[in-house]
C-alpha cells in the first residue's frame, strides 16, 4: 500500500538523535534547527524523557479517563508551577487543532454565542473549527466553511474595537502568542491588552493558541506573559510533549466544568503525562527558559547586518530570518551542504529557526557561520 501523498518531504531519513543532533541510515550527521515543526523542546531522546517514560511503560500505558490517572495532576501541579496559572484548571488532548477545537467549543459553551474572530496570517490546525479560524483558503474544505469565523487584519487595534461595536455574537478572539507558519509575527502588547480588554466588556472570550510559542519556546513559559495579559484559555501541544502526541488547554477559573462537557479517548494517557512531565522537569532544572532567550539572543546578534537578511523577527527560540529573496533554494542548501534543518513559512521569503530549548551557542554559531557563508553567495 502507498502513502496518501500530502507531504513534499526533504531527503533526509533520520535514523538515531540526540539533543540537537540526528544521523540517518548512513550514520551522516545533522544539526536540527526545527526541531519537526517546533516539536523538539528539550533535546532529541533526553535521557529524562527517555526514563519516565520507559518506566511508566514498564508500569502501564495506557488507561482512558474512566479510572484515576495520577499523573495528570502532577503534570497540572509542574505546569502551575513554571506558568504561573495557578487557579487554572488543565484538560488535556492530543494534538494542536484539538486543544483548539476544545478551547473553541468552550467559548461558545460558555457565552452562548457563535462568532469567534482570527486573524491574518493565523494558523490554528486543520480540523473543523480550528482551520475555519486559519487564514488559508486551501486548506478549508467546503464542509468547513463557517460564517460563524471573522477575519481581521493581524496588530489593528481599530479593525477590533469596530468589529465589537457592530456584532454583538462574538464568543471569543483566538491569537497565537507568535504567528509561526505565518512568518513569526509578533503580536504587539496594545494589541494583546486590546483583545484582553475588549473580550472582559463585551462577555467573549480570549484564546492564546500557545501551540508552537508555548511551554518556554520565547524565553518564557507563555509568549504572551511577555505582552502582560491573561489570556481566558491557553492551548498548549507541540513543545509540550517532545514528539509524544499530548496537547492541552489551560482554562480559567471562569468556566464552569460539567460532566461530558468535553472529552477524548486518548488524552491525558499514562505516556503522555510521562513525556509531559518530562519536559516539565527538564525545563525547570535545566533552566531552559533562560537558555531560550540568551542563545536566541546570541543566534540574532550574530546574523545583524549580513548580506541578504532584510529583517530578523524573534523572541527566545522562536526565530524568522527574512531574506531578499525566497529562502527555499537557502534551505536546501543548509541540508545538502552543510547538513542543517531549518523551517519555512507562508511568507516565502522567511526561514523559520526553531531549535530544541537546550540548543548550545557552538550550535548556533555553526548555523550562523553556514547560513552567512550561504548568503555572502547571492
Ligand atoms: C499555532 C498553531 N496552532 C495549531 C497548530 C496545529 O497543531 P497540530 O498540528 O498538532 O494539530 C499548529 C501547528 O503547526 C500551530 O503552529
Amino acid at each position: 500500500m502507498k502513502l496518501f501523498d500530502v507531504y513534499p518531504l526533504i531527503d533526509v531519513t533520520p535514523a538515531k538523535a540526540e539533543g540537537s543532533y540526528f544521523w540517518d541510515e548512513n550514520g551522516t550527521e545533522y544539526l536540527d534547527l526545527y526541531g519537526g515543526h517546533a516539536v523538539i523542546s528539550i533535546g532529541h531522546s533526553h535521557p529524562t524523557y527517555v526514563k519516565y517514560i520507559t518506566e511508566q511503560l514498564n508500569n502501564i500505558g495506557f488507561y482512558s479517563n474512566y479510572v484515576k490517572i495520577p499523573i495528570q495532576n502532577q503534570v497540572a501541579e509542574q505546569l502551575t508551577k513554571l506558568s504561573g496559572y495557578d487557579d487554572y484548571t488543565l484538560f488535556l488532548c492530543n494534538s494542536g487543532a484539538e486543544a483548539n477545537e476544545n478551547a473553541i467549543k468552550l467559548a461558545s459553551f460558555h457565552t452562548g454565542k457563535k462568532k469567534i474572530i482570527y486573524f491574518s496570517g493565523a494558523f490554528h490546525g486543520r480540523t473543523a473549527a480550528a482551520v475555519a479560524c486559519t487564514d488559508n483558503p486551501k486548506i478549508v474544505a467546503p464542509v468547513n466553511q463557517s460564517e460563524n469565523f471573522v477575519k481581521l487584519p493581524f496588530n489593528d487595534l481599530e479593525a477590533l474595537e469596530n468589529e465589537f461595536k457592530t456584532n454583538p455574537d462574538i464568543a471569543g478572539v483566538i491569537v497565537e502568542g507568535i504567528q509561526g507558519v505565518g512568518g513569526v509575527q509578533i503580536p504587539t502588547t496594545a494589541f494583546l491588552q486590546k483583545i484582553q480588554e475588549l473580550c472582559n466588556e463585551n462577555n467573549a472570550v480570549f484564546i492564546a493558541d500557545e501551540i508552537q510559542s508555548g511551554f518556554g519556546r520565547s524565553g518564557k513559559f507563555f509568549a504572551h506573559q511577555h505582552a502582560g495579559v491573561t489570556p481566558d484559555i491557553i492551548s498548549m501541544a507541540k513543545g509540550m510533549g517532545n514528539g509524544f502526541p499530548v496537547a492541552g488547554i489551560l482554562i480559567s477559573p471562569k468556566f464552569k466544568a460539567s460532566y461530558g462537557l468535553l472529552g477524548t479517548t486518548f488524552g491525558g494517557n499514562f505516556l503522555a503525562c510521562a513525556a509531559t512531565k518530562a519536559v516539565l522537569d527538564v525545563i525547570e532544572k535545566e533552566n531552559l527558559l533562560q537558555n531560550a532567550q540568551e542563545v536566541g539572543d546570541y543566534l540574532v546578534s550574530l546574523l545583524q547586518n549580513q548580506k541578504n537578511i532584510k529583517e530578523i523577527r524573534y523572541q527566545g527560540l522562536m526565530i524568522g530570518i527574512d531574506l531578499a529573496f525566497p529562502c527555499n533554494e537557502v534551505r536546501t542548501r543548509l541540508v545538502k551542504e552543510y547538513k542543517m534543518l531549518t523551517g519555512n513559512a507562508s511568507t516565502p521569503n522567511t526561514l523559520r529557526v526553531l531549535p530544541a530549548l537546550n540548543v548550545k551557542k557552538e550550535d548556533v554559531k555553526k548555523f550562523a557561520d553556514a547560513l552567512i557563508q550561504i548568503l555572502n553567495e547571492y
